[in-house]
């Protein structure tokens, strides 16, 4: 036999990793575990456990405790206990710990590799060779942080007490992700890991406790969907991070909404896989293969739409269906094979009923000949070809090994069908033609791409979502952001009464005489009469009739969401242009200073003094953002590999704005201001009581070249505006301020499309005091950032 010959019979033999110091582990607890509360196992206090299985064999590993509200309770007391001493410990001390962690970790790298292929079912490759250095490598990325702390993050403070719920596709590294970025800059830790998956935390907290973490600083309650509903609810909880589906997301922004809480979503995805002609098809082969059927496809940002380009489609389709036969599915310690088993049966049952939903709606199906282990939970790799658009298969999240394929034939249909998903997670794009490949990367409406890369992650390097994938990222500075509230903001005060009292609505130009005319609404560059023709009286503080604003409805909210829709433009254009425009609103708003000053003392009863320093304040703000406009950059990352990373700050769209009654005019425009500067275009809803400064700014706005729809301003009732923007679906982020109860709304409302909101929860901001109320501090709400992936080479 020739060595050719010989290679092509020969088998690959199992090659299986000793498992005996994982089970070891396990035996030493009896194969029971409890919470992990205030540095200690502790029993549920209701005394119930659940089985936890081995995917690979279907046979029970484990039991864990079973987490009520009282566990739930037990743990975020002794995390709220610990914070104010692990808060003092000071940036290097708690850098020391988060070093020794990234150490245990690497000390007990077998162990917990080990550990997370038994309990998860994936290779243990992957476990040993991503996972779980990946963990580490956080840790030790966040130590850093740590000890920049005091230096680079000097105006914030700590959260508090954070709820994290992870999922079970890497449950070790999204602990990592989750927990490190908290605990290094202060903050203590109730995580709530997946009922199928909870043993790699366990033994983290036992061994970060033996490695010296203090008592109560990470606290581990077991559990399943109600223990972590019971988390989200608690009232001792600043805020929930969570990773997982988008159906739990959109209920745990329901449950927190008006509650204070700050929330992150890390949410799922329907990530496009593109293919160009010009690419390098074997690399782009196996690229899919890393796309989809690493971790079986349990990826949130799995690459699991491959849209090829037609030229090359036969070819594509040729060899990865060749590739695809040489994939081996068994024992996920088998160090021999590609893929491993799947969680869950009830995973299993979605994949396969998904699969059968795409073969009846047209799919061809091609499967890997591959020899299925006879017991526990295994499926395919799995590829269906000739995909339709909008066919179950194209639209919905698999979270298995199933690629779903369809071809396209220009670029912009590329990007049209790669963003025809409600997700924004990631995107992966293949060509050997940087140009074009560095072309599409901004039109992908996702938070991550990879040019001729895919499923590439660091520690330094912000991962999060964009559209129903979520919101807030994962790692890097903007990661770190995330776990911190500006200085200025956590002294701020309750308003005293809610003071926007609203005033009895009538038709315009009846009941009163009119003593001054009625001010419209400002809707795509005009000024248009209110849809219901009604209109609402402004007055002074004693009570004189100052003039009359449109009644705003939710029809003439429709109309500028639309016209704010279609000014697309501004967003494209250079930041430059940008800047020139927010210096000219501030020039025109100069050339009429006093007319504004005499209105705002008019309506809101200030000196004349004060009314012009508010003008004042307002011109040097909107050169603030002149200047921002092109110095609110993105950065440039240098992860672990050849290559870079560039973190572009994008706009977020249609932003929908609600303005306190304080300071009428200031706040407009130091909320609008750093949406415009970062290519945002806004729908306003000025303050209810004094809109005059507002509608007298559509001439500033209409002689400073705002192209039209850029800036929309619509009078009428606040919290009834704010109630029709959070609902619409076509408006990417919501700004709420000046109402408690209006906060409570654009957060519960918001749902629909998951968007991004800031509101005030009726905390009073100062307007001129410019650390609590301009630049980063708005302006990192004011953009979504996405990460482009270049490596270099091959
Ligand atoms: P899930 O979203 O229900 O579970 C994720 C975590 O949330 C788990 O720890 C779970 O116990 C917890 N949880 C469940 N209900 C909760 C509630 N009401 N309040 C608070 N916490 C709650 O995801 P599941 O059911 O395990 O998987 C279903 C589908 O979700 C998958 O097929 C996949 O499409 C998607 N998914 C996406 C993930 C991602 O990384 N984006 C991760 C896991 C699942
Ligand atoms: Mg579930």
């Amino acid at each position: 036999m020739s060595v050719a010959q010989y290679y092509e019979t020969m088998e690959y033999g199992p090659a299986p990793e000793a498992d005996g110091e994982a089970r070891a582990w396990l035996k030493t607890h009896g194969a029971v575990f409890e919470h992990f509360i205030g540095g200690v196992f502790a029993a549920p206090q209701q005394g119930e456990h659940f089985a936890t299985f081995e995917p690979a064999t279907g046979k029970t590993l484990a039991r864990l405790a079973q987490g009520s509200a009282a566990d739930i309770n037990a743990a975020v007391a002794a995390a709220r206990s610990a914070q104010p001493l692990w808060q003092r410990l000071g940036g290097h001390g708690r850098a020391r710990h988060l070093y020794a962690l990234a150490r245990m970790l690497q000390r007990h790298a077998r162990l917990f590799a080990v550990l997370e292929a038994i309990d998860n079912g994936k290779p243990l490759r992957e476990t040993r060779d991503l996972d779980i250095p990946l963990s580490a490598r956080h840790f030790l990325h966040h130590a850093g942080w740590a000890q920049l702390q005091e230096r680079e993050l000097a105006d914030h403070l700590p959260v508090g007490v954070i709820g994290q719920i992870i999922p079970w596709n890497f449950p070790l590294l999204m602990l990592a992700w989750k927990i490190a970025p908290a605990l290094a800059v202060g903050n203590t830790v109730v995580l709530k890991p997946a009922e199928y998956t909870s043993l790699s935390a366990l033994l983290f907290a036992e061994l970060a406790t033996q490695a010296g973490l203090p008592p109560g600083v990470l606290n581990v309650v077991t559990g399943g969907g109600a223990t972590g509903a019971a988390l989200v609810d608690h009232p001792g909880v600043d805020k929930i991070a969570f990773t997982g589906s988008t159906e739990v997301g959109r209920l745990i922004r329901q449950a927190t909404a008006g509650t204070g809480k700050s929330l992150t979503l890390e949410l799922g995805g329907k990530s496009p896989f593109i293919v160009f002609e010009d690419a390098d098809i074997d690399g782009a082969v196996e690229g899919v293969v890393d796309a989809i059927w690493f971790n079986q496809g349990q990826v949130c940002c799995a690459g699991s739409k491959l849209l090829v380009q037609e030229g090359i489609a036969e070819t594509f389709r040729r060899r990865l269906i060749r590739r695809m036969e040489r994939l081996r599915v068994g024992s996920p310690l088998d160090k021999a094979i590609d893929m491993g088993a799947v969680v869950a049966p009830v995973q299993l049952e979605r994949i396969r009923s998904l699969v059968e939903a795409g073969v009846n709606e047209g799919a061809q199906r091609y499967q890997a000949a591959t020899v299925l282990p006879q017991e526990g939970y295994f499926y395919p790799p799995t590829l269906l070809w000739n995909v339709h658009p909008s066919s179950t298969v194209a639209i919905e999240e698999i979270f298995g090994p199933v690629l779903v394929a369809m071809t396209f034939r220009t670029p912009d249909e590329a990007v049209m069908l790669a963003n025809n998903t409600r997700y924004g997670l990631a995107a992966s794009v293949w060509s050997e033609t940087i140009g074009l490949a560095l072309d599409i990367a901004p039109q992908l409406l996702a938070g991550v791409v990879w040019i001729n890369a895919t499923n590439l992650f660091d520690a330094g390097v912000g991962f999060g979502g964009y559209r129903e994938s979520g919101f807030g990222r994962e790692g890097g500075r903007e990661g770190i952001y995330e776990y911190l509230t500006p200085n200025a903001w956590s002294t701020r005060k309750q308003r005293e009464k809610p003071e926007a009292t609203s005033v009895a609505q009538h038709n315009a130009g009846f009941e009163l005489p009119p003593i001054d005319r009625t001010a419209k609404l400002f809707i795509g560059g005009k000024q248009v009469r209110p849809d219901g023709n009604y209109a609402r009286a402004v007055r002074s503080p004693d009570s004189m009739q100052l003039g009359e604003v449109g009644e705003g409805n939710r029809k003439d909210i429709r109309n500028a969401v639309a016209a704010a829709r279609s000014a697309a433009a501004w967003s494209r254009a250079t930041a430059h242009n940008r800047a020139q425009i927010l210096f000219y609103l501030a020039e025109n708003l100069s050339a009429r200073g006093d007319e504004f000053a005499l209105r705002i003392a008019a309506m809101t009863g200030t000196t004349i003094a004060n009314a012009k320093a508010e003008v004042d304040a307002s011109i040097a703000r909107l050169f603030s953002y002149g200047a921002w406009a092109d110095k609110y950059e993105g950065a440039v990352h240098a992860p672990p590999l050849r290559g870079v990373v560039l973190a572009m700050n994008e706009p977020i769209g249609v932003v929908g704005v609600a303005c306190p009654d304080e300071a009428p005019l200031l706040a407009l425009i130091s909320l609008v201001a750093p949406l415009l500067a970062m290519g945002n275009r806004v729908v306003v809803v000025p303050s209810e009581s004094h809109p005059l400064a507002a509608t007298d700014f559509y001439q500033v706005l209409e002689t400073s070249d705002v192209p039209p729809g850029v800036v929309n301003i619509v009078t009428g009732r606040r919290d009834g505006l704010v109630e029709i923007l959070a609902e619409h679906d076509d408006v990417d982020a919501l700004w709420v301020f000046g109402s408690k109860q209006a906060s409570a709304t654009a957060e519960r409302l918001s749902t629909g499309n998951l968007k991004r909101t800031l509101v005030d929860h009726g905390f009073m901001t100062d307007w001129y005091d410019g650390s609590a109320s301009e630049g980063p501090i708005l302006l990192r709400h004011a953009v979504q950032i996405k990460n482009i992936w270049i490596p270099y080479g091959d």
